[in-house]
């Protein structure tokens, strides 16, 4: 039907005819002369058609916005003064001599290049938002990057191997999403959060090298990062140590960059222990780009009168943290408040501070609400630690760590990206050396911090059950820019190491074996030590894309609320359906069907 894509006809077609296929972007009637911006996945071209041919002019007449035509004319070099040097087509036109209108299409929901469009709007309409040269881009790349990530992983001898859907749970943490068995009256298969097990009993199996571009399901609190379907892009590896796996690991995503922006990625990745991120960043997952960093000031606060400070600075679950803000001084009072009401939001109590106006002047030179409440030596303390100059902001933070940790943590990243502190356009890190376990507090029990089939450091083995809260895991996450894009690990890959853990975080035998029973079978006989990683391939595009959310680089995504507004998915089913599936409902559907 076409010997062109529209954004492919170029100065190198003039005088030769073509014909094109596409969507009505726009038509314009000047004097006459009928022009229709036709557009297709490739991009735009101009199409004239004038009144000598009157029989196709009429055709034209009737095109309107979005209307699919098929149009076959001469190309020819654009008047001078009408060249857009914007458009790779910008120096042509086509002189239209045949057009077909294909289709014809309503009037459409929204302008494509009003970007005021809501996004419920926009995905009620996905088919049609997705004509959005922006969003096309966002899925070429997103296609482009699957394809190098294959390429590299097919090179390096891993086998692309398909794992169920139709499962049971696999725990990462989040609820599951369950499908009732019409078969088995009573029972769920579970989606797959991770193929976590099916990867791991593939390496029992002998595959070696696996890697699967992988659908998983989490029922969890959604953000601009998280999704209730998300993509993985899911590897395992046998018989290599984590320092091989995640150089192998960094090689693919260099040569992601390299080949899909042209960017070239640090070689090595820098490493950061959990604690270091945690000390100097308040993450597990610190945005390197932003040149700001935490001081402890507990020990030089736990004496003073104020409790505020003293109190977590005594406690050994508390943190007292500063964070100075370079030309942070001319921040204003309403700033200030803002900021406040921002660590607000992670639990913290205020934001004390002080401005340093003029360092020279000692005491005299500062502006505080606190001030009162430190002791010379203190802020002398506080000052040098954290190397404050005139002009400069420190904020302070006190509190349960994790507290201090989210809410300044938080703040860092705030302040960075208002203040326009970014040094660096990519950051990754390795962050490096987890704690195996956190404690729950509302569950008061252990919890794995990855999932319960990470490894333990080999030195830590004899302590795992006497001292959980200080074992390392031998864990590995890949940040970029603040962002976690994977998440690895070395796995249990004996019987009683397993069941030590199992055993720790609370899993009785009885569960232990009617959950995972086929796991630790499977263990038993000849299972190689393996280790692998899973990288979220909406998150990596994301980054790369400069998107603002998963969602941007997602086809169909759903909403906040998990509902897809383009279905209407999740949706009430027939009485007839619920009882084959064995299922009475607590409360009368929403809307009832025969
Ligand atoms: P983890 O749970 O860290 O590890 O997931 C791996 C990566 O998947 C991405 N991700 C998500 N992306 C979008 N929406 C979500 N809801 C979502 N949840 C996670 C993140 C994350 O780094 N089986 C292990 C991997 C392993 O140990 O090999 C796992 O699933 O980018
Ligand atoms: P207050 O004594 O409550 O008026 O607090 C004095 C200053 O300390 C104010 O600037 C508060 O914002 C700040 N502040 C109060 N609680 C905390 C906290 N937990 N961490 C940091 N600053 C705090």
């Amino acid at each position: 039907m076409r010997t062109h894509y529209c954004g492919e006809v170029t100065a190198e077609h003039i005088d030769q005819t073509v014909t094109v296929c596409g969507w009505v972007h726009r038509r314009r009637d000047h004097g006459g002369v009928i022009f229709v911006d036709l557009r297709d996945r490739e991009g735009m071209v101009q199409v004239v058609y004038d009144p000598d041919q009157p029989d196709i002019f009429a055709v034209a007449e009737r095109v309107r916005n979005e209307f699919v035509l098929q149009v076959t004319g001469r190309v020819r070099r654009r008047p001078e003064g009408t060249i857009n040097p914007n458009l790779t087509t910008g120096e042509i036109e086509i002189l239209g001599t045949g057009l077909a209108i294909l289709n014809r299409s309503q009037t459409p929901p929204f302008m494509l290049d009003d970007d005021t469009v809501s996004e419920e709007n926009r995905l009620k309409f996905r088919y049609f938002d997705l004509r959005r040269p922006e969003m096309l881009a966002r899925l070429k790349l997103r296609s482009e990057v699957a394809r190098v990530l294959r390429q590299y992983l097919d090179a390096n001898g891993f086998m692309d191997v398909e794992t169920p859907m139709l499962t049971k749970a696999t725990p990462e943490g989040a609820r599951d999403y369950l499908v009732p068995s019409r078969t088995h009256d009573g029972s769920f298969f579970a989606l797959p959060q991770s193929p976590q097990i099916f990867k791991q009993l593939l390496m029992v199996a002998g595959i070696d090298r696996y890697y699967q571009i992988v659908r998983c399901f989490r029922d969890e609190d959604l953000r601009a990062d998280r999704q209730p379907e998300f993509t993985q892009l899911d590897i395992e590896t046998s018989f290599l140590s984590e320092a091989q796996i995640m150089s192998l690991m960094e090689d693919m995503i260099r040569l992601v960059f390299q080949k899909t922006l042209g960017i070239s990625l640090p070689n090595p990745f820098p490493q950061m222990t959990y604690a270091e991120a945690m000390r100097r960043y308040a993450s597990d997952k610190p945005d390197l780009r932003i040149p700001l960093e935490l001081v402890d000031i507990a020990d030089v606060l736990a004496g003073v009168e104020f409790k505020v400070f003293s109190g977590p600075a005594k406690d050994p679950q508390g943190r007292v943290a500063a964070l100075c803000l370079p030309q942070g001084s001319e921040l204003t009072r309403k700033e200030i408040d803002e900021y406040t009401a921002f660590v607000g939001i992670y639990g913290a109590k205020g934001l004390a501070y002080i401005k340093v106006n003029d360092l020279a002047k000692g005491k005299e030179g500062l502006q505080s609400p606190i001030l009162k409440f430190l002791t010379d030596e203190a802020i002398a303390a506080i000052l040098e630690r954290t190397g404050a100059q005139t002009g400069d902001l420190i904020f302070f933070g006190a509190d349960k760590a994790k507290i201090v940790n989210e809410a300044l943590g938080a703040l860092r990243v705030k302040l960075g990206h208002d203040r326009g502190l970014l040094n660096q356009t990519w950051a990754p890190l390795w962050v490096v050396d987890f704690p195996m376990f956190e404690w729950d507090e509302g569950e008061k029990r252990w919890v794995s911090l990855h999932h319960p089939f990470t490894s333990p450091k080999e030195s830590d083995l004899e302590r795992l059950a006497s001292d959980p809260g200080n074992c390392q895991s031998r864990a590995y996450d890949m940040v970029l820019n603040g962002t976690e894009v994977g998440g690895g690990s070395m796995r249990i890959y004996r019987t009683e190491v397993q069941e030590k853990v199992f055993s720790l975080l609370g899993i009785s035998d009885e569960e232990a074996r009617e959950k995972f029973g086929f796991l630790l079978d499977a263990l038993s006989y000849g299972c190689p030590p393996h280790g692998g990683i899973a990288f979220g391939l909406d998150r990596l595009v994301m980054l790369m894309a400069g998107a603002h959310t998963i969602r941007d680089v997602m086809a169909f995504p759903k909403t906040q609320t998990a509902a897809c507004l383009l279905t209407q998915a999740p949706s009430p089913v027939s009485e007839r359906q619920l009882r084959e599936l064995h299922i009475k409902l607590r409360n009368p559907p929403k809307v009832a069907e025969s």
